[in-house]
């Protein structure tokens, strides 16, 4: 492909793979995977070998796309029908996220404008849509950094959690583009990175794609949070989001309302930073968001050399949680940032 975008997820050169940046073996090796067969797509979109609301849609679009390209010469009532499974089986990997669906119901509309048309058109389309949802998250990326960096200033301490930066999109990031972009501009920040216990993305991910843009960062354990507030280091909070419900509640990664809640006894604003893809008018409230539970071996022996808690002990292991629109002080979008009440900022977004 001449077409040069942000590679931790492209389309592969033959058009019918798909090329990731394996994320959790980082931050000690960078390695690509190719990804060719469905349980491939759906295991590393499972497993956060591909991981971020925003580059798991992208990655969705790709796998779609190729996987149609593959199969361009089944009769055209055979390949509508496999696209449509295909389609759900992949949005069966994660339930949280909601650009995985919207990336893949995008694919699908496109297929559906197109029906008579011969496969190998159609997956062309498809190629075409997946290639356009990632330009376009470079370009809404750059405008959420652009808005959110108004929102700070030269010297901030800024206290993030989870992973939203470029390895969670395509370039700069949600909540991570504002300090990388103000770096650029030679603005300097400090900036706190919870470790994001029990997949660590802050630890893995942030403080490395952080440390290497330039950034000064600290990582601290989850813990440690309202610690770094009570000193009076930070200034503000950016996190990121996997689903906006219409009131503007927002599910982020698990631990995410508990910094909010933090922020809001320090007197500190919290911002939630992402593209108008991440906001679901169909879902009324945070309580209509599906939690994804992972499993508990996530929490006792990941990670560990040797298991850190007892073989047969429960554990309850939700991957995100949602943070009451109460608690945010803006939403930030590629359209600008959305201040309450949300049902009417959020909805405005869409007129
Ligand atoms: O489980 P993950 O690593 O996919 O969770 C990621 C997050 O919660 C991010 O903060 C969110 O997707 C926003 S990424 C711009």
């Amino acid at each position: 492909m001449s077409e040069y975008l942000s590679d931790h997820v492209r389309l592969g050169d033959d058009l019918t793979s798909v090329v990731i940046l394996d994320q959790t073996l980082l931050p000690n090796r960078a390695e690509y995977l190719t990804l060719r067969e469905p349980e491939e797509m759906f295991e590393a979109i499972r497993f956060l070998r591909v991981r971020g609301a925003p580059a798991i849609g992208i990655c969705a679009g790709y796998c779609l796309a190729a996987l149609a390209e593959q199969r361009k010469d089944l009769p055209p009532a055979q390949f509508g029908g496999e696209l449509h499974r295909l389609s759900a089986y992949l949005n069966s990997s994660r339930p949280t996220a909601v650009n995985l669906s919207w990336a893949l119901n995008r694919l699908g509309n496109r297929a559906h404008s197109m029906s008579g048309a011969a496969p190998s058109a159609i997956a062309a389309a498809l190629r075409e849509e997946a290639l356009a949802i990632h330009r376009e998250d470079i370009a809404m990326c750059r405008a959420i950094s652009e808005f959110g960096l108004t929102l700070i200033k030269d010297g901030d301490g800024v206290l993030t959690h989870c992973n939203a930066g470029p390895l969670a999109t395509s370039q700069y990031g949600t909540a991570l583009g504002p300090l990388l972009l103000g770096t650029e501009r030679g603005m300097k920040f400090q900036v706190f990175a919870d470790e994001t216990r029990p997949l660590l993305q802050g630890a893995r991910l942030t403080s490395y794609e952080l440390n290497k843009a330039g950034v000064d960062v600290t990582l601290i354990c989850d813990n440690m949070a309202s610690m770094v507030m009570k000193n009076g280091w930070i200034n503000a909070c950016f996190v990121g989001c996997d689903r906006v419900a219409a009131n503007g509640d927002a599910a982020n990664k698990i631990g995410t309302s508990g910094v909010a809640i933090l922020a809001r006894h320090y007197g500190i604003p919290f911002y939630v930073l992402g593209p108008t893809s991440t906001i679901d008018l169909k879902c009324p409230t945070g309580d209509d968001i599906k939690i994804e539970l992972r499993d508990p071996e996530e929490i006792k022996s990941k990670f560990y050399a040797q298991p850190m808690a007892p073989a047969g002990v429960k554990c309850y292991n939700p991957a995100f949680d949602v943070t009451d629109h109460t608690l945010i002080s803006g939403i930030v979008t590629e359209k600008g940032v959305c201040r309450p009440p949300y049902a009417q900022s959020l909805a405005a977004l869409f007129h």
